[in-house]
């Protein structure tokens, strides 16, 4: 039987010693049990020696978190070993990973031992774990930098002295693919020559792999050591660690179930992962959220823009058929869908999409005008186009010879200091109930303008509850050239109660302008739309 790939995650020691995080227990209780709900076979709960604090918290995942190995880190002596054993023994499948360098680097400048030493504290430190706990690790720190004649003696003698697996780090992430394959194919062979083929086949021992992604290559070495036979790879969710942080383990993870093919052939049989993959977007969101490390939008598998099409050929390739763009299921790894997102870049496929997605049903003739109006108004001066400016476009087009409000004029007073405030007069005429004129003061003068039309025409910004209650949902202005003379645009999202949404774009020389321009647009849309809306639908 060939041995099955065995994830061990380090999301709780070696991810949080990313600069910056710092879980509390609560937080590594919910993160275990959700890693272990995702098919995780080892947690590295973290390092129990270093502090009470992670000494507690290892101590309660092993009690809290079932269905996984639990794994504490200690270095090679006595005392950690023991104070590591003591924070996992009540674990359902309790280990020790015990570690120390072997890179003449690290014996020279931070062990300041000969290599027979750093020998002889590895085998002492395996034998004595493992008179503690029959599930053993043991890692060769910087073994990438380390000499491979001497390595393969640390190997060979931790493996005597009983250690279940042996983990291969690349500690500073400076490997490449071929090196490292090159690697582990040489201490596998080694072992092999010593009568260890078996054990290695069945899964009796593994050579684990670790790595770290100074050079962006972490995931890459790790699959590389997996096609030369390693059969555990260490990892953190989002990749988050150690400076450039370690390999992503969502990346391991589908790059062995999206590639099966190429593993299979390569290794001559499909390795075999006992993940729930749907899990991977919550997890990731977990970690996301208890670190305060954001998930950079391009992520690969769990960034936000890791399934969002904008640009018009891919969108029309993934709307005909998803498969075009896309090598991953997006619902496979727990996100709702693909995401087609409105752009610069967007073609007529994508917008009558997102129309018909919204309940227009429109003809080309009316499909052409909104696209060549999406194309002068709107796209080149939003990143990222909100589907209610689509829905604005319909309803300008449809509606806006009787659109209820035209702003007349107004006037703005900005204030340097003291105790007043700064305070805007608009005056707007309303076909419904004749010519409005009120004033607001605000915190600033947009603040105040914006004040000034709610009071005038009736809603509210404030968050009252109530059926004229409006919520902000953007608000933004970019200039459109340089200088200070330079245009003002600005965009402005409302929504109402019900949930709807109403965006407006507003250019002027004077971003107040401007913004009470993009109020009003907005203000007639929904207008528009809450009179006419469903039933121009319908009619269409
Ligand atoms: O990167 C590393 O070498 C480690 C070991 C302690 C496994 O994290
Ligand atoms: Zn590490």
């Amino acid at each position: 039987m060939n041995p099955r790939i065995i994830l061990f995650d380090t999301t709780l020691r070696d991810g949080e010693q990313s600069p910056g995080v710092s879980l509390n227990l609560k937080q590594k209780i919910e993160i275990g049990k959700a890693l272990a709900e995702l098919g995780i076979d080892v947690i590295e709960a973290g390092f129990p020696v270093t502090s009470p604090g992670d000494f507690q918290a290892v101590q309660s995942l092993a009690k809290e978190v079932k269905g996984v190995t639990i794994a504490a880190l200690a270095r090679a002596n006595r005392k950690d070993i023991e104070v590591a054993w003591e924070a996992i023994r009540l674990a359902e499948s309790p280990r020790i990973h015990t570690f120390i360098a072997t890179s003449d680097i690290h014996l020279k400048y931070k062990l300041k031992k000969s290599r027979e030493e750093v020998l002889e504290l590895a085998r002492e430190a395996v034998k004595f774990a493992k008179s503690l706990c029959p599930d053993v690790e043991f890692s060769a720190e910087d073994a990438t930098r380390s000499d491979w004649k001497y390595l393969s003696e640390v190997v060979l003698e931790v493996v005597k002295a009983g250690a279940k697996t042996v983990n291969i780090p690349d500690t500073v992430g400076y490997t490449v693919p071929q090196e490292y394959f090159a690697l582990i194919s040489f201490l596998i062979e080694k072992l092999k020559e010593e009568g260890y083929e078996e054990a290695l086949r069945s899964g009796e021992l593994r050579i684990s792999v670790h790595c770290h992604n100074d050079l962006g290559l972490a995931v890459a070495n790790s699959l590389s050591a997996i096609l030369a036979g390693a059969t555990q790879v260490e990892g953190t969710i989002n990749g988050i660690g150690e400076r450039a942080g370690n390999a992503a383990l969502e990346e391991v993870i589908m790059a062995l179930k999206t590639r099966s093919d190429f593993f299979k052939t390569k290794l001559g049989y499909e390795p075999e992962l006992r993940v729930n993959t749907r899990m991977i977007v919550p997890v990731s969101q977990l970690v996301s959220k208890h670190t305060g490390m954001v998930v950079q939008p391009n992520k690969a598998i769990v960034g936000a823009n890791a399934f969002a099409h904008e640009s018009g050929i891919h969108q029309h390739g993934v709307l005909c058929e998803r498969s075009t763009y896309e090598i991953i299921n997006p619902i496979d790894v727990g996100w709702t869908g693909s995401a087609i997102v409105l752009g610069k870049h967007s073609g007529r496929h994508a917008i009558s999409f997102k129309l018909e997605s919204m309940g227009w049903k429109l003809n080309k003739e009316l499909l052409d005008k909104i696209f060549e109006r999406y194309r002068v108004e709107v796209k080149d001066f939003l990143r990222q186009v909100d589907d209610s400016y689509l829905e604005g476009i319909v309803l300008d087009i449809l509606l806006e010879d009787e659109y209820r409000y035209r702003l007349l004029s107004s006037q703005v007073i900005s204030v340097l200091s003291g105790s007043l405030k700064p305070i805007a007069q608009v005056e707007i005429e309303d076909r419904k109930e004749g010519r409005r004129v009120s004033v607001g003061l605000g915190v600033g003068p947009i603040d105040a303008a914006y004040k000034a039309v709610a009071s005038a025409l009736g809603y509210s910004f404030d968050g009252e509850n109530n059926k004229n209650s409006l919520r902000l949902v953007d608000f933004h202005i970019d200039a459109l050239s340089g200088g200070t003379s330079a245009e003002g645009i600005c965009g402005v999202i409302l929504e109402d109660p019900s949930g709807h949404r109403s965006a407006g774009l507003g250019r002027d020389g004077d971003i107040v302008i401007a913004s009470l321009k993009a109020l009003i647009k907005a203000l007639n849309r929904l207008e528009a739309y809450k009179e006419k809306g469903e039933n121009l639908k319908a009619s269409l």
